[in-house]
């Protein structure tokens, strides 16, 4: 009996030996009291644009995707972040961003008010799109080294979609693009968010 006690207790404490010694290997191994950066995010950084090529679906859905999506009221919330800088009603003044009715689908850069845009998006040319305002969102930075709006960006994707929809609806109503196949199947195209307030 005293015997297969100590049978058992001398397994049991090798046991616990050996659990603590795995869990020292294993720490080790596994840098678990470090605090390293992975070597591969497992979260896309905003501004951080997909890298081309790699193969892997990586990267937010397709922005028509995400629109198809979209909640405008839920982009209203989240344009709080711009109002420091920027109004959104029809004939409201500029700020220190300029105003931003009807901003979808119209040349960058030009017209709001006389606002006195930077250079760096006055360069890019072309008109403001559902797909190149995502990317705008996603680090004004990025898209316009050198832009005035000292913005961070939006690093959920949702979040850009949301916000594109409410541009959209102020003044814009452009007809939201069609959502790529092979994503989700079609769930909700009824696309409440381009719908005029
Ligand atoms: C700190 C101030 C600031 C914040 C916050 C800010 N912006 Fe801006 N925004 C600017 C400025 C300044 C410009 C002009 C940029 C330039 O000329 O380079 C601008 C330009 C823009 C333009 C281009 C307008 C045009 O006519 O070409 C859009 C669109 C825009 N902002 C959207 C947003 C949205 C949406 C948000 C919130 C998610 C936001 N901004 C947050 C300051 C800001």
């Amino acid at each position: 009996m005293d015997k297969r006690f100590n049978t058992i207790a001398g397994w049991a404490f090798a046991g616990g030996i050996a659990v603590i010694g795995f869990s020292i290997l294993s720490s080790s191994y596994f840098h678990a009291d470090q605090n390293e950066r992975p070597e591969k995010m497992g979260y896309a950084i905003a501004g951080v644009a997909a890298e081309a090529g790699a193969g892997a679906p990586a990267g937010p859905e397709p922005i028509a995707n995400r629109l198809a999506q979209a909640d405008a009221a839920k982009g209203e919330a989240t344009f709080g972040k711009c109002k420091a800088c920027h109004t959104i009603d029809q004939g409201a003044p500029n700020g220190i961003g300029p105003n931003l009715y009807g901003v979808v689908g119209e040349a960058m850069a030009t017209g709001r008010g006389g606002f006195a845009f930077s250079d760096a998006l006055k360069g890019k040319g072309g008109k403001w799109d559902f797909a190149n305002l995502d990317e705008w969102l996603t680090s004004p930075k990025k898209f316009a080294d050198g832009t005035k709006m000292s913005f961070a960006g939006l690093a959920d994707p949702m979040d850009r979609a949301n916000v594109i929809a409410y541009l959209n609806s102020k003044g814009s109503n452009l007809p939201l693009p069609a959502p790529e196949a092979a994503a989700a199947p079609a769930a909700d195209t009824s696309a409440e968010a381009s719908e005029a307030p």
